[in-house]
């Protein structure tokens, strides 16, 4: 496969040094499994700004064309990864989230309480995944399978065939 991957671990916890970031690297290790190269690992605070900032970097500075992001999809009041991204994307990608959902809901009731959203910017593919360790993996294994076709379609210049 090939792809550069970026991954972003949104935490205040974390962020401060409070708690060890386990979500960040297990997604990381997963996405080098399955042939992605991680290139970059970051870690912001739950701020909206920063969230966005660090989106924009990737997808617009180092153009990297998958950027995984993991923790405040849930409701908390300081959870707004969703909103940032929603914010940078150009293209929502509706049917990763879906998915997500639909795998996640055969695993826990809980999990409609992610808000997590998807899309694109540039050619970039931007994902939100929750923030536990485990939500991270079982979100992430349910669309893992597709991205390097939607990759493929994101990077060539004209349509595709499939
Ligand atoms: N999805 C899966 N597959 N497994 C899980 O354990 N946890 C849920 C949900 N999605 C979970 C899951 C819970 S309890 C929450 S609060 C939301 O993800 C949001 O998590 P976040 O606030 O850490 O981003």
């Amino acid at each position: 496969m090939g792809y550069q991957a970026a991954v972003i671990t949104v935490s205040d916890k974390g962020y401060k040094g409070e708690r060890e970031d386990k979500s960040g690297p297990a997604v990381a290790e997963m996405l080098t499994e399955a042939g992605f190269e991680v290139v970059y690992t970051g870690m912001v605070p739950d701020e909206k700004a920063m969230i966005e900032a660090e989106l924009i970097i990737c997808a617009d500075e180092k153009h990297i064309p998958l950027v995984v992001t993991t923790g405040g999809t849930g409701f908390s009041q300081r959870d707004v990864t969703p909103e940032a991204t929603l914010a940078v994307i150009e293209r929502e990608a509706r049917g990763i989230p879906e998915t997500m959902l639909y795998e996640s809901l055969k695993i826990t009731p809980r999990a409609c309480l992610s808000r997590a959203v998807a899309g694109l910017r540039g050619k970039t593919l931007i994902i939100n995944l929750p923030g536990s360790v485990k939500a991270a993996k079982e979100n992430l294994a349910a669309v893992l399978p597709a991205l390097e076709h939607g990759l493929q379609m994101l990077m060539a210049d004209g349509s595709t065939e499939h």
